[in-house]
């Protein structure tokens, strides 16, 4: 699939060619770009194609709902919590320059004590003293637990971050494959490879990887450890030291990109993308209307475009965006939604629950082992402001996250809560369905039509979509101008083989 995809745009860019020196001077060749979804995906692609096209280009991006997606803070009492993406890895380089660029600050996201929980109840909990913690892990799952960190920070996320200083020296990829490939030729083994067996591979014990790797995936995926090892390793990373989050919430991300863009947001439902026009100067025209259903006003609009960005996932045998006098079919990825409910409940912890008889002996965060276990995970959270809720000294509920793969029962929340002040729920269309069979697909659908969430298939995270954005804000640009060297070509210096032999 990806060869095919390549000589595609290769015809198309050699035609694009001959029209270039002329329109690049005379300044009139400005794309006019819409881009669907205002996500961190979305409105980090809409940040890069401006400072790639310039003040001229005709930037929309469309959203049905909020700005920011999946990154959104839900209020309970007065204060917001992260009720979707709520922590970032210290080696997420995009979040964090943005984070540092918008003059936003960073606050600690870790989960302090956590403890791991099965059917049969406790199984080890790690300690406010971390000496502790460690002889405790260490008795439970021996040198794995050192060894786990080494093979996350000093293998995987090294190759991992080679990614920046490529898109930084403006080079695309046409593909998931073709990108994690100059990461490391391994990384696309892992996605067809579970995380059980890869870390089998590695060395760790099966212990080890039924409790605690399981637990994680879990909590991060609500899958098991049968997820592929790529996402599996995105997982692990998001279990490490020095997780944080954006002080305020992390959907300020997108806002402020949204904002720095000068892209103009359209409050709006996009129904179909039609092909209006093929071959040399290919244009699409956008259809929308009010995404509210009740409104009176349903009447669709439409806008023209050079270059279509999708930027949200679009679920196989979904209709919700019709793709209109294509004559191929289109390389969206074979893509099913993991449904995760967010339980907000503030209360009291039934602390008897997990065999404890005090609710303050408790840890923080509780991760499950196993699959008998009703949720994946309960956890005490903070707000985003962090600290200021402190100074509130009449909040005696705790406010808690639990994650569950289908709405629990009454009697199910009343054996978690021994009582409880509110409760809320949202139902995530959260992140794929992974599965070791899944292709890697293309981020070209057509051309001059690209999906950022292509990248998705590989990992969800906010910097996976970070990276896919700015990847597709670079495809558009290199092939909008012909700059064929900028797409797939990795210096040899660049290239990982290269580099192991060293
Ligand atoms: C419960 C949960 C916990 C998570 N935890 C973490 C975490 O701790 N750390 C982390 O890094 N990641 C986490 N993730 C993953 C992370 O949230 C996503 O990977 C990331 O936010 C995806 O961003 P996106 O821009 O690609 O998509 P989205 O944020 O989903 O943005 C797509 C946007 O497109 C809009 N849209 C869709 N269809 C249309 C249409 N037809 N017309 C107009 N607009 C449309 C949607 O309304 C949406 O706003 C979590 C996800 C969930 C659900
Ligand atoms: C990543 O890089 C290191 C060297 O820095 C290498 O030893 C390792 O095998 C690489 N790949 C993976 C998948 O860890
Ligand atoms: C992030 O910022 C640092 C420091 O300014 C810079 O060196 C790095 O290249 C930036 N990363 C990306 C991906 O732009
Ligand atoms: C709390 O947990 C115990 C033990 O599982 C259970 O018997 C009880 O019904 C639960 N609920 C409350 C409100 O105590």
């Amino acid at each position: 699939m990806a060869s095919m995809w390549k000589s595609v745009t290769y015809v198309v860019l050699i035609t694009g060619l001959f029209s270039l020196t002329e329109s690049q001077e005379d300044g009139e060749e400005i794309p006019r770009i819409g881009i669907i979804g205002a996500g961190v995906g979305g409105t980090t692609t809409a940040y890069y194609l401006r400072q790639l096209f310039g003040k001229e280009a005709v930037i929309d991006i469309f959203e049905q709902d909020r700005v920011g997606g999946r990154a959104r803070s839900i209020n309970i009492d007065d204060f917001e919590y992260e009720a979707g993406a709520a922590v970032l890895h210290p080696l997420n380089e995009y979040m964090v320059n943005f984070t540092n660029m918008f003059g936003l600050e960073r606050i600690d996201a870790s989960e302090g004590r956590i403890g791991f929980f099965g059917s049969d109840g406790m199984k080890v909990e790690t300690s406010t003293w971390t000496a502790v913690t460690m002889a405790k892990l260490l008795w439970r799952y021996g040198y794995d637990i050192v060894k786990i960190q080494n093979w996350v920070q000093d293998s995987l996320l090294k190759n991992f971050t080679r990614i920046y200083k490529l898109q930084n020296e403006g080079i695309a990829f046409t593909t998931v494959e073709d990108m994690l490939q100059v990461m490391d030729p391994e990384f696309v083994r892992y996605t067809h490879t579970t995380i059980m067996d890869v870390m089998k591979e590695q060395g760790f014990s099966d212990i080890f990887i039924k409790e605690m790797v399981h637990a994680i995936m879990r909590n991060n995926y609500g899958q098991s450890v049968a997820i592929p090892a790529f996402v599996g390793a995105v997982s692990m990373a998001g279990a490490q030291p020095g997780l944080w989050a954006v002080k305020g919430g992390n959907k300020q991300v997108p806002e402020k990109l949204l904002k720095k863009s000068k892209a103009n947001l359209i409050n709006g439902k996009v129904t179909q993308i039609l092909l209006q026009k093929d071959g040399e100067g290919v244009t699409y025209e956008v259809s929308y209307k009010n995404p509210d259903p009740e409104s009176k006003d349903q009447e669709e609009n439409a806008r023209e475009y050079d270059i279509v960005v999708i930027a949200t996932p679009l679920p196989t045998g979904q209709t919700n965006i019709k793709f209109e006098d294509f004559t191929q079919h289109l390389p969206l990825p074979d893509l099913k939604l993991h449904e995760t409910i967010a339980l907000f409940v503030q209360g009291y912890l039934n602390a008897s629950y997990f065999g404890y008889e005090n609710l303050k002996d408790m840890p923080n965060g509780i991760f499950t082992v196993d699959e008998d276990v009703f949720f994946n995970s309960v956890g005490k959270q903070r707000p985003v402001s962090f600290k200021e809720h402190l100074k509130k000294k009449d909040v005696e509920e705790e406010v808690y996250k639990v994650f569950l793969n289908r709405v629990p029962t009454e009697q199910e929340v009343r054996l978690l809560f021994s009582g409880r002040k509110d409760l809320r729920l949202i139902n995530w269309k959260a992140y794929p369905q992974y599965s070791t069979n899944m292709e890697l697909p293309p981020f070209v659908l057509y051309d001059r039509l690209y999906n950022v969430n292509a990248v998705e298939i590989a990992a969800s995270a906010l910097e996976m979509s970070a990276i896919g954005g700015r990847n597709v804000a670079l495809l558009a640009y290199n092939h909008w101008y012909g700059h064929l060297d900028k797409i797939d070509e990795v210096s040899e210096s660049d290239a990982p083989s290269v580099k192991q032999e060293l």
